[in-house]
């Protein structure tokens, strides 16, 4: 008997009585702007988390598919990372000048990422794609960024541009994310269309102003697995025009491969910058890239010296956090393989079972990285995202969530390598039982 969403919501709102009172107490200390977007489709609060699991308010268990936005690439509380925590919280955490724990997480990471030859490290990372940009600026004496359709690249003014609707699609144009951006910003940033061979002309005519190019690796609002050759070359342009060429891995740096979307698509950039995985899910950003651009960093009397700083950039319990979690990730090589074909397989049953039954959704995914989109149509950009089926869209993730499957409000969704065959086999389920329930409320529409 398909569940209503009216009664998956009345469950919901049975078992989860603490988190509403929570919700209700919050909303009048907190102005919750963040959590607009990534709020749960239910108001959830978290108490703990364990492997692949979190467990609320009121003490509900759901498998956890947002995993930190994508940060704890082994599940929650992962034993060597909190005795890494542990061990140096009984040795002072935080001292403002260099620390022994920074060499080592700097060193992996130069082992890590292909164009790495020095490391700069901070909190976030938004802070870590604001510094490549000022560091490109810097090194190349020219202030314009070209970013792609649909990026994101962190909350700081630079990156708070989305595409104009209706601008033409080899020829985006953007319009401000909100209020507070000043529009003195606005000529420094130009829109490339993504994937697309329109984005190499753009660079080519604007060479001369362009200080840097940046793309995520794989972009978190659209898993594409197919982007190694449009990244290639994309590089290929850029060294060739003389503009400066960053991935940002935040998401990707030792999610999609070890050595991130570098590694997996076979491309080396000038810059690449890392948050997430790299802080075993402390607060953590890092720039990386050629030695002589990084030599920018150096400090403001090193040739185009640039400023950079932070009160609790490379603090010791991130180093240490972050050392355990990527050395765990170098010593068991074997996770990649297992957690991208353990993606593969929750994707292709999503989709076989939407064909079959004929349901308006799909799954995209890049191995671990993974995306429900309502609609039948192809993907190739954020352009070609409908948003029609957004009541369709609602009523599944709270089916997911009433059921115990926890997507983030993002919509942008991750496994670990806590999530074991068995989990996995759960979500296949969840998420099927959840479409043909949407799709037999006829919240799709398309049932005549
Ligand atoms: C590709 C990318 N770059 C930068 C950021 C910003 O990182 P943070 O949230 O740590 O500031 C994000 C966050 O999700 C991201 O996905």
């Amino acid at each position: 008997m398909p569940k209503r969403v009216a009664e998956a919501r009345a469950e919901l709102l049975a078992k989860t009585v603490r988190s509403q009172q929570m919700a209700d107490e919050r909303s009048e200390i907190l102005n919750s702007g963040l959590a607009a977007n990534l709020e749960m489709p239910h108001p959830i609060f978290i108490e703990r988390g364990e492997g692949a699991y979190v467990f609320d308010a009121d003490g509900n268990r759901y498998i956890d598919t947002s995993v930190g936005f994508g940060l704890h690439m082994l599940g929650h509380r992962h034993p060597n990372i909190e005795a890494a925590i542990k061990q140096r919280a009984e040795l002072g955490w935080m001292f403002g000048i260099h620390s022994t724990s920074q060499v080592r997480l700097a060193n992996l990471l130069l082992d890590a990422s292909p164009c790495a030859e020095r490391v700069v490290f901070c909190n976030t990372g938004s802070e870590a794609t604001m510094y490549a940009i000022r560091a490109a600026r810097g090194f190349s004496g020219k202030d314009k960024i070209a970013l792609f359709d649909g990026f994101y690249h962190g909350a700081h003014d630079y990156g708070m541009w989305m595409t104009d609707p209706t601008s033409p699609p080899d020829a985006p144009t953007k319009l401000p994310m909100g209020h507070g951006i000043p529009r003195a910003l606005e000529d420094l940033t130009m829109l490339l269309p993504y994937r697309h061979p329109a984005a190499f002309e753009l660079i080519n005519k604007h060479q001369d102003e362009l200080a840097l190019v940046m793309i995520e690796g794989v972009q978190s609002s659209n898993p594409q697995p197919q982007v190694g050759d449009f990244l290639q070359e994309l590089a290929e342009v850029c060294r060739a025009c003389g503009v400066l060429f960053a991935i940002d891995e935040v998401i990707t740096g030792f999610r999609v491969a070890y050595g991130g979307a570098q590694e997996r698509f076979d491309v080396t950039p000038d810059l690449a910058t890392y948050g997430k995985v790299l802080g075993g899910g402390l607060p953590v950003g890092a720039i990386t890239g050629r030695a002589d651009v990084m030599n920018v960093f150096t400090g403001l009397a090193a040739d185009r010296g640039v400023f950079s700083g932070g009160t609790f950039s490379g603090n010791p319990l991130t180093m240490e956090a972050g050392s355990a979690a990527v050395t765990y990730l170098k010593d068991h090589p074997e996770i990649y393989a297992d957690i991208d074909a353990a993606g593969d397989r929750l994707a292709s049953e999503v989709n076989a079972f939407t064909e079959n039954h004929q349901i308006p959704a799909q799954m995209k995914n890049v191995g671990s990285m993974f995306q429900l989109f309502f609609q039948r149509e192809p993907l190739n950009s954020m352009r070609d995202v409908n948003t029609v089926n957004g009541a369709a869209e609602k009523a599944f993730y709270l089916h997911a969530l009433n059921r115990g499957v926890l997507v983030p409000g993002t919509q942008r969704a991750f496994l670990s390598s806590a999530h074991k065959p068995a989990e996995i086999d759960r979500l296949i389920d969840v998420f099927q039982t959840s479409l043909a329930d949407v799709h037999a409320e006829d919240l799709f529409g398309d049932r005549g």
